[in-house]
């Protein structure tokens, strides 16, 4: 009796220990192959080919450990030291466009090993205060990386801020600029909603967005109205094209970022001549938010904050329309300049 209650209890054992050393197996497997992954990869004739793979495997691990401790300030001096870690300038910004997806674009390219991104909006090149600090108090604002990284800013004001095309070009001409637009009317309602929610937080009354997009003596189109102008995406893109070549910029379709983020993100990879390392793994449809959500890696996932994705107001259809015919010739320009075409109306 004795003996069978042994065996039986030996039996159940040997269960549960297979199925432990399963679930570790399978665990190490899948963390294992994460950076494997391979995505199918769109290919556009202006991305530079593929460069051979530079990046250390063992990056990732100490991007997600010790770069991390860095940021929450854990990170001793003689880490830094050790490992070789430095505070680069941005080899990358992202100027813009305002409410085109730039902080998920920021976020999406910072799954990727090579890539380390400033948390915050510096506003160097846009504030003449933070410009007249000069460029080691820029420097100084920049994440820790380790020298074969790459570090990106984004700050959406650069694009339409008249003297920074050519600050920028002073720190560094060969410097790769990333644009991310959204269908023009579309990103205007965002703009306007963004200031509306801003307005009543503090209690304030604000127009309506009709009044204030469309001139009411004339019935024109109010290109007076900040919403409206920074829509018209070649009017501010030519300016920087007095500085920079068109190859140096990139442009991320950010209404597709919002529907199928991957292969905006591979084209970026290519553009910056990367190995393509984000994979589908790394990003997973939140239906809760309604937006694509990240995932590092088994244990740590994020959505972005609650001010990206919001509910935007109902907007007159003959004022939608209005604007869809003024923003078109401007568009033409845009897809014939970058040589990237958008199904805008
Ligand atoms: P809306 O709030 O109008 O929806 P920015 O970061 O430049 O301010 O852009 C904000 C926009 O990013 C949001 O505009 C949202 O649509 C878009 N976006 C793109 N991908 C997103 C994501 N994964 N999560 C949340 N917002 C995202």
């Amino acid at each position: 009796m004795l003996f069978k209650q042994q065996a039986l209890l030996r039996q159940k054992l040997f269960v549960l220990g297979s199925l432990a050393i399963g679930s570790v197996l399978y665990l190490v497997a899948r963390v294992g192959t994460l950076d494997r992954l391979q995505p199918i990869c769109p290919i556009e004739s202006r991305l530079p080919p593929r460069e051979p793979e530079q990046i250390p495997l063992r990056t990732l691990q100490f991007k997600r450990g010790l770069l991390h401790e860095l940021r929450k300030g854990n990170a001793t001096k003689e880490q830094i030291r050790l490992h070789h870690l430095i505070q680069q300038l941005p080899r990358a910004i992202i100027i813009g466009v305002r409410k085109g997806g730039t902080r998920a674009l920021l976020e999406m390219l910072n799954l990727h090993p090579a890539v380390v991104k400033a948390s915050q909006e510096i506003h160097f090149f846009d504030n003449d205060q933070n410009y007249a600090r000069g460029i080691d108090w820029y420097r100084e604002k920049m994440p820790f990386s380790f020298p074969h990284q790459i570090t990106i800013e984004k700050s959406p004001a650069y694009f339409i801020t008249e003297e920074v095309p050519e600050r920028i070009f002073k720190m560094n001409s060969s410097i790769k600029l990333l644009i991310i637009v959204r269908e023009p009317t579309t990103r205007a309602v965002s703009d306007y909603t963004q200031v509306l929610e801003g307005k009543e937080r503090k209690n304030k009354t604000y127009h309506k967005f009709e009044k204030l997009a469309v001139d009411s003596n004339t019935c024109e189109v109010n290109t007076k109205y900040k919403a409206v102008r920074t829509s018209i995406y070649t009017k501010h893109l030519e300016r920087w094209l007095k500085y920079f070549p068109v190859e140096q910029f990139h442009i991320v379709d950010g209404d597709r970022l919002i529907t199928d983020p991957l292969p905006e993100l591979q084209l970026v990879e290519r553009f910056l001549n990367l190995p393509s390392r984000i994979s589908q793994y790394n990003l997973y449809f939140n239906a809760t938010r309604g937006f694509y959500c990240l995932r590092f890696n088994i244990v740590f996932n994020k959505c972005l904050a609650g001010s990206k994705g919001r509910t935007h107001p109902e907007v007159d259809p003959s004022v939608v329309t209005k604007l869809q015919n003024f923003f078109h010739p401007f568009n033409q320009k845009f897809y014939q300049i970058t040589g990237r075409t958008f199904n805008w109306p």
